[in-house]
């Protein structure tokens, strides 16, 4: 098979903010307790976090995670998770039927994002509580006045506010199994008396908004019509999330979701546009997509309640689940124009490309080296492409090109990023790339991670996916994707390479 690219350097879509390459980590099954924080392991520094995650989570080099849920905010009290871990209370964990201790909270996580080098993207409570509180864990994280909660995170060590910027107004809050889960009007309102407080404090920082929990519910468009009416003027992006699963197991549609992804990333910034004119508005609001995953293979598991940091959701990702990853990063970095802040959901051990044994090793899924190679070297700006080649059509009608791909320029390293996966099942692809005005490009290295078995996985023990590099001659014209393969070619403006 053959397929044509052409990269003009003065067509562009948007500089790629790095906080696409964002994650999540939640106070859910072995995230927290058994993940990144685990005293007892050999690895533990003296806060409990594990270094062997860390250093895997630095090399997947994430801006921003987001903290501390997902469905387990939205009963969670904050200041349970504050000062003497002594006085901190046990308590009921209603969304995941599980004991949460309070060792780890706000405290200690934007120390731990610190060692990550990540920002904190701090999620609310607005199933059981409201705004009131919600400003008060905006002074107590981010102001310096002399007052009740900064001097409370004053008291506990933490003379500098911890200046978190980007904070989640509740978490899906449209969804049924959501504590204290809201009609759209409901939540329109709270959400922005909410926001007018938190900003009344702390003027400087972002909202985002709930949108709808995934783009199957009953509710999505009108829900987003309905919340962004009333909060338009107070927040900044609205959130999308979405995990795609392969129940039934049948590839070339299970490949065909990132363009979904797309379709869906479209109408959500349709529905603000709508919005926009509606109010006679001048700001635009962006989009924050603030979970995203494959997630099914963990669908139906059984646990015992009442525990603490037992295995939830540890799906184990196949190869053909990495390139479906590998074709969403690509659908994000394609629509740079608009979605602003991404989260792969999760980080450690829930459906997570990081994972951990209880006093024992870490390793790698799968997923993690699309999204590593994706963070390293996807940060520039993402260019519009003029693509030829054949699809084919999903069995619920989406046209999907047998190439996904997405081109960075990134003007200081003086490169450029192509991301490409071929989806044939059947054929390698002949994948020529005509670059126009740019001088001087070399093609300086390509990435494959490929494997015979769609089904291969890796484990503990052994690493049977992995990326290699392909040779590839500074003038080669024309590129081979190996069949259903991940690749990354970078070209340089200079024949040096970059380690
Ligand atoms: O990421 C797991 C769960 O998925 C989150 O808690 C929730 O927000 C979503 O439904």
């Amino acid at each position: 098979m053959k397929a044509t690219l052409t990269v003009n350097k003065n067509y562009t879509v948007g500089a790629i903010d790095p906080r696409i390459y964002g994650s999540f980590i939640e106070h859910l099954g072995r995230a927290v307790y058994g993940g990144i924080y685990e005293p007892s392991h050999e690895s533990a520094d003296r806060d409990g976090f594990r270094q062997d995650v860390l250093s895997l989570v630095k090399r997947m080099n994430v801006p921003v995670v987001r903290y501390p849920g997902g469905n387990f905010v939205s009963g969670y009290r904050w200041e349970d998770g504050i000062g003497p871990k002594e006085q901190r209370p046990k308590r009921m964990e209603l969304a995941w039927e599980a004991i949460e201790t309070n060792e780890v909270g706000i405290d200690e996580f934007q120390a731990w994002a610190k060692k990550a080098g990540a920002e904190v993207m701090m999620a609310v409570n607005l199933g059981t509580r409201g705004a009131e509180d919600a400003k008060n864990l905006v002074e107590y994280c981010n102001l310096d006045t002399d007052t009740h909660y900064s001097r409370m995170r004053k008291e506990n060590g933490f003379e500098k506010p911890f200046g978190i910027k980007v904070w989640c107004l509740g978490n899906e809050m449209d969804g049924n199994w959501q504590i204290g889960s809201k009609t759209a009007e409901e939540y329109g309102k709270l959400a922005r008396e909410t926001a007018k407080m938190m900003k009344l404090a702390d003027p400087s920082i972002e909202l985002v908004a709930c949108g709808s929990s995934n783009y199957g519910m009953r509710t999505f468009g009108s829900w987003e019509l309905a919340v962004l009416d009333e909060v338009y003027d107070h927040v900044d992006y609205v959130s999308m999330h979405q995990y795609y699963g392969n129940q039934k197991n049948n590839y070339y549609d299970f490949l065909s979701r990132s363009v979904h992804m797309s379709e869906f990333i479209r109408s959500v910034a349709a529905i603000c546009d709508a919005v926009k004119a509606k109010k006679h508005s001048r700001k635009s609001l962006n989009i924050s997509f603030d979970e995203w995953n494959v997630w099914f293979h963990s669908n139906g598991e059984t646990y015992e309640k009442w525990q603490t940091g037992v295995s939830r959701l540890e799906d184990i990702y196949t190869f053909e689940d990495a390139l479906l990853v590998g074709c969403m990063l690509m659908t994000l970095q394609n629509h740079a124009d608009r979605v602003k802040m991404a989260c792969l959901a999760q980080l450690v051990n829930v459906i997570a490309p990081i994972m951990t044994q209880t006093g024992g090793g870490a390793w790698v899924q799968t997923i993690f080296y699309p999204f590593a190679y994706a963070s390293q070297n996807g940060r520039g700006v993402a260019m519009q492409t003029v693509c030829n080649c054949e699809s084919y059509l999903s069995s619920d009608k989406f046209r999907t090109p047998y190439l996904e791909h997405a081109v960075i320029h990134n003007e200081e390293r003086r490169e450029i990023t192509v991301f490409a996966v071929n989806r044939s099942l059947e054929e390698d692809m002949a994948l020529d790339i005509a670059f126009e005005n740019f001088e001087r490009l070399q093609a300086a290295e390509h990435i494959e991670l490929y494997a015979d078995d769609l089904k291969a996985v890796n484990t503990a023990e052994q690493e049977t996916v992995a990326p290699a590099a392909r040779e590839i001659a500074p003038d080669q014209k024309t590129v081979i994707l190996k069949k259903h393969s991940w690749n990354m070619i970078r070209y340089t403006y200079e024949s040096k390479n970059r380690t």
